[in-house]
């Protein structure tokens, strides 16, 4: 007996096929009115069409010789049926349920439910739930105790903007969703819970990309006494048994561990895809005296006392696969991380025995002694192909280099794809406390306000010396130049924390307002502890093989935060807004979808 979907029917005169699709796959069903009893279910048959749901029942057989498909699951077997029920019809889908039609987005998210019976989705969603599965088991193995959260609650400050909900019974007051459980697994430490986890629902108003949503989900985890030569095994033995229970991969424990200042210099970037190379080179010190107005205003101290750099990946052998209009639209792509241009310089055969000639639009700004010292600095040869950016903020050089070492390793396909090469974890660590922030003039936290200076510089932290200089105790897990994870020690001391908040900016009065409960709750004896949190999604896109996190969500939003199905968000009635006390100052956009 087998109940699903009709995906396809094929009438040939006598016989009828129909492939029947469900969970498990799709099954070939024969209706054969010669068969004992199979005149009924053959006319039955007869009516049916794609996505009809239907009962069936039968014989399990052999299909005929030179009739099996190998490339299905259930190849070599048909049920030749006796029994058919239509258990309900269906208007013809908007579109084929299948892998390989090209249907545009917009269509298939307001058909969600549709789009999720295609294979490759189903599959998606079961592999999400073994992760999830394997990663409870583990974490209960190793003593840690799921507890559930308020999603009503107040601002956590995980750097986006909150999701606010107006309160009827308080008119004029507004819970936030939590952008992540941080205080509150903080106060389960408080609260002499010890180990804890919980797969927990975020909520985070910010500009959408393809490895973020404005709900995600994580694998929150946080841990009392915590010593991190102790806990990063836990996590790293979690990672191993996902992948080998999923997919059959070994992991290699324990995973290498890499300075975020070592991951910015030789990759420009906080989540280092290292599984190729391009590493970008400094040559500040080579153009340390340049004519060149480009590098030598990036060179200059700034008021607060710092320099830009100047720095160039290398691209070996490849100058002639890069067009001008190739090298403009990676200058373009440059522009969008701040970049003022790109400079490129091709190298040509030429000069004195074995020498080179530059082809660059800033080769008469070079000295002839710059030219030798770069030649010899980034070991240059005819056929390369460098590529220079000059910043008076560091910031900019490493975020616009470290993108284009991406988009040009895309380019030249050393970038594996999903299944090849081994899987390149990598913990970064050492990340700075503190970021200034030069337009609002004032710091903020890199992590966030609740993370702890490494033991080294907490002499200097408390006397606020050196600040930019100051490394926290946070840590990342980034897999294939993807952040899947983040966490830190955390703050223990409430003299600490006010101490932090100060530094943020925020008055006493500000502080006891938001965190006033969390300032209190320290000072009635606090374990030290720390965490870290996974994304769900990213995991989970990264053990399917897919790009975009929607994929691996059930009911994910478009880039414009809207749920195409049930038209959210959407306009409300005026009695719910009065009754929140809530005037508008602009009019609903789309009243005519207010609920009722
Ligand atoms: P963090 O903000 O680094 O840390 O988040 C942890 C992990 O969550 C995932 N993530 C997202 N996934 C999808 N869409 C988003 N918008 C999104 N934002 C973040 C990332 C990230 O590594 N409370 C701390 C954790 C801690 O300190 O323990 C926190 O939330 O994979
Ligand atoms: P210009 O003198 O502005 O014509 O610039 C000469 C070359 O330097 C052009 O190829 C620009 O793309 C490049 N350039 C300009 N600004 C930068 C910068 N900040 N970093 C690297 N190259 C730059």
């Amino acid at each position: 007996m087998l109940c699903g979907w009709v995906a396809k029917r094929r009438d040939h005169g006598g016989l009828v096929f129909c492939d029947l699709r469900d969970r498990y796959g799709l099954t070939q069903i024969v209706f054969d009115p010669a068969l004992a009893g199979g005149a009924a279910a053959h006319e039955t048959a007869g009516r049916l069409r794609s996505e009809f749901v239907i009962w069936c029942k039968g014989k399990v057989r052999h299909r005929p010789e030179g009739m099996t498909n190998t490339k299905l699951a259930t190849g070599e077997i048909e049920v030749a049926c006796t029994e058919l029920v239509i258990l309900s019809e269906a208007k013809t889908p908007p579109f084929a349920i299948d892998d390989e039609a090209e249907v545009a987005e917009s269509v298939r998210l307001k058909y969600r439910y549709l789009d999720l019976r295609r294979p490759s989705l189903q599959r998606n969603l079961l592999i999400r739930h073994r992760m999830l599965s394997i990663v409870r088991n583990h974490l209960d193995q190793n003593h840690f105790v799921e507890v559930e959260t308020p999603i009503l609650y107040k601002s956590t400050p995980e750097g986006a903007r909150d999701f606010i909900v107006p309160s009827r019974i308080n008119p004029g007051s507004f819970y936030a969703l939590p952008q992540s459980p941080q205080t509150l697994k903080q106060l389960l430490m408080i609260s002499g819970m010890d180990r804890y986890y919980q797969i927990a629902r975020c909520f985070r108003d910010e500009d959408l990309r393809a490895d973020r949503q404005p709900e995600f989900s994580q694998i929150d985890i946080e841990q009392s006494f915590l010593d991190e030569e102790a806990f990063f095994p836990i996590l790293e033995s979690m990672m191993a048994k996902l992948w080998k229970e999923i997919l059959g991969v070994e992991l290699k424990t324990p995973f290498p561990r890499m300075p975020y200042s070592e991951a910015m210099s030789r990759f420009g970037s906080d989540k280092p895809d290292v599984r190729f190379g391009l590493e970008l080179n400094d040559l500040s010190d080579v153009f340390a005296k340049s004519g060149f107005q480009v590098f030598s205003n990036a060179l200059a101290a700034n008021s607060r006392g710092r320099r830009g750099s100047v720095r160039a990946i290398v691209v070996p052998g490849e100058a002639e696969k890069f067009s001008r209009k190739d090298l403009d639209d990676l200058t373009a792509h440059a522009a969008t991380f701040g970049a003022k241009g790109l400079l490129w310089i091709k190298i040509q055969p030429g000069g004195p025995e074995g020498g080179v000639v530059m082809q660059s639009p800033a080769a008469k700004f070079f000295t002839e002694e710059e030219k030798s010292a770069l030649t010899a600095r980034l070991k240059l040869a005819p056929g390369h192909l460098v590529l220079i950016i000059a910043d008076p903020k560091d910031k900019v050089v490493y975020d616009a280099l470290g993108a284009i070492r991406l988009s040009v390793g895309a380019r030249l396909g050393l970038i594996p794809k999903h299944g090849e090469g081994a899987p390149a974890f990598l913990w970064v660590m050492n990340f700075p406390l503190l970021e200034f922030d030069d337009k609002e003039n004032r710091y903020y936290a890199c992590h966030h306000p609740f993370t702890s200076p490494r033991p080294e510089f907490f002499e200097d932290f408390i006397h606020g010396r050196d600040l930019d200089r100051i490394e926290a105790s946070a840590y990342d897990l980034v897999l294939n130049g993807v952040e899947v994870g983040g966490g830190s020690l955390r703050i223990y001391r409430p003299d600490v924390q006010a101490a932090m908040f100060k530094l943020l900016g925020l008055t006493p009065e500000e502080a006891k307002a938001k965190f006033g409960f969390f300032l209190e709750a320290l000072q009635y004896g606090t374990p030290p502890h720390g965490g870290l949190a996974f994304g769900v999604d990213r995991l989970a896109a990264l053990l399917c093989g897919v790009g975009p996190i929607r994929d691996v969500m059930a009911f994910p939003k478009t880039q414009k935060g809207t749920d195409l199905m049930a038209e959210t968000p959407s306009a409300v009635t005026p009695e719910q807004l009065a009754e929140l006390g809530i005037a508008l100052a602009r009019p609903q956009a789309n009243r005519e979808n207010a609920g009722s």
